[in-house]
């Protein structure tokens, strides 16, 4: 019995480092890391992506997702319950996902 949880520990683990180094698209970066507060063009705990799309520019988004108590109040908020993502995402999975926030962008 010791053998099958300490195994089913070890197939967990690799399976959580594989699934990091899939995080090959936006879509998966947003699955995984942000959707529990934002959707796509619904107003959920944060604003929607297809909102924050129409209103900031790149650089005020990858700001706002590395520290977001440095721009918050330019933003316009009055305070920010935002996590911090700049251990977690990967420079590339920054790209990612701010082409994925940008893709929910209102047709002009
Ligand atoms: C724990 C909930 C939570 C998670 C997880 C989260 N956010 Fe947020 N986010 C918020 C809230 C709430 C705001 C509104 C401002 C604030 O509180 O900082 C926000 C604001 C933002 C903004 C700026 C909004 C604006 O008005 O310009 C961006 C960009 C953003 N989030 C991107 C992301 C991305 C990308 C992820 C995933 C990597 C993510 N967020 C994960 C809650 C979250």
């Amino acid at each position: 019995m010791k053998f099958i949880k300490i195994f089913s520990y070890i197939v967990i683990f690799i399976c959580s480092l594989y699934s990091k180094e899939t995080l090959t698209s936006g879509e998966q970066v947003f699955r995984a890391y942000c959707w529990g507060c934002h959707h796509q063009s619904a107003t959920a705990f944060g604003p929607s992506f297809k909102k924050i799309a129409n209103s900031r520019t790149k650089d005020q988004m990858i700001t706002h997702i590395m520290a977001p108590t440095s721009n918050y109040k330019e933003l316009g908020y009055k305070r920010t319950v935002m996590p911090s993502f700049s251990n977690t995402l990967s420079e590339k999975e920054i790209d990612l996902i701010i082409d994925f926030i940008n893709s929910c962008k209102d047709a002009k």
